[in-house]
């Protein structure tokens, strides 16, 4: 009886929270096994091997619901992580480089304008210059009716290389290529225990470029036995939602060339690509990082003043 009573505080406990409601379910049917792993319950009912790894490719596409990416991004170290994170104002305008002579072919930048690359170092003329070089289709006809094309200007946004998201399908195998202004902010594996622990204290948030460079270095490589690859689409083992995604392998070594030294290797182009990505999406993050010390500092020089105040205030007093 008594441990019936507790098998039934802690189902109700357990069923307070949505997440675990489900966990809770077979806890109540025995009524006496309130720690009832859910993971023991469900390799039973799939016929699972206990012992299986979920850590190889190969084991991955053995198993009945493979799970993806079949491999882990590799995590990196950028300029702009921690709570010190700056730009590498060089590495974003090489990624600037790779993205308009690589990229800009299938994927838009539509919430960038062209007068936020002052903020990558370039002057007015510079960017009056680097906007001029895209036509982009005036919003407003012409006195005749007609939509009419034009130089850009800096106000201008990155446009979108095809005319409309049916046209980006149908010249790349039916999958459209995503916007990539916030694609750094909308896309991290998740990395799981214990690693997510780990994360809250190094502040860890560089999931997007990380995957984004696994991404564009991960082709090229043989597909496990057993893994089919779609026609029209490549095997890259980093994707998330798959094991092959429509967009080829989008750059090879030596294809864009940099005037500062840095390497010409698809690595390279990866990683400055990524940052250049992270810039778009979070363009404000040195900034809040920078406030983000100072407040910190602050707070805790204050801690420290309240406590001396405190102490002060109470020092004639017994107790
Ligand atoms: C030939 C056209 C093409 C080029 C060039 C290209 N991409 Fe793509 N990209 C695609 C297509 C198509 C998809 C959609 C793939 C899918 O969902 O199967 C895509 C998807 C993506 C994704 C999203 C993956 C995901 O998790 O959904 C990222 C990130 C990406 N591309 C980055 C880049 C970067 C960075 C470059 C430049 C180095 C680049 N792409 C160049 C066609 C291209």
């Amino acid at each position: 009886m008594k441990t019936l009573l507790s098998a039934a505080l802690a189902a109700g406990l357990l069923m307070t929270t949505a997440g675990f409601a489900q966990e809770a379910q077979p806890a109540q049917q025995t009524g006496a096994e309130p720690a009832h792993s859910p993971g023991a319950a469900t390799s039973g009912e799939t016929g699972m091997s206990p012992g299986a790894s979920h850590s190889t490719p190969e084991a991955e596409a053995h198993s009945a619901t493979p799970h993806y990416p079949l491999k882990h991004p590799a995590t990196l170290s950028w300029s702009f992580s921690g709570p010190l994170g700056h730009w590498d104002v060089g590495q974003l305008q090489r990624g600037l480089k790779v993205y308009k002579e690589v990229c800009s072919n299938c994927h838009s930048l539509e919430l960038v304008s062209f007068r936020d690359l002052r903020a990558l170092g370039y002057n007015e003329a510079q960017v009056k210059g680097f906007a001029a070089g895209y036509q982009i289709q005036d919003p407003n006809p012409s006195a005749t009716g007609e939509m009419v094309q034009r130089p850009g200007i800096p106000s201008d946004y990155f446009p979108s290389p095809f005319a409309n998201a049916e046209a980006a399908a149908a010249s790349n195998n039916g999958a459209a290529p995503p916007d990539l202004s916030l694609m750094a902010k909308a896309r991290a594996v998740e990395r799981g225990f214990p690693y997510f622990l780990f994360d809250i204290v190094t502040q860890y948030a560089q999931g997007g470029p990380d995957y984004i460079h696994a991404l564009l270095t991960g082709y090229g490589q043989e597909p496990p036995a057993g893994v089919t690859i779609q026609p029209g689409t490549h095997y890259n083992p980093y994707f998330m939602n798959g094991p092959a995604l429509a967009m080829p392998q989008p750059i090879q070594d030596g294809q864009v060339t940099y005037d500062d030294g840095a390497p010409q290797t698809v690595e390279q182009y990866s990683r400055d690509v990524a940052a250049f990505l992270m810039w778009t999406a979070e363009p404000h993050l040195a900034e809040r990082k920078a406030t983000g010390l100072v407040v910190m500092i602050f707070l805790i020089a204050f801690a420290v003043m309240l406590w001396l105040v405190k102490r002060r205030v109470w020092a004639g007093v017994a107790h």
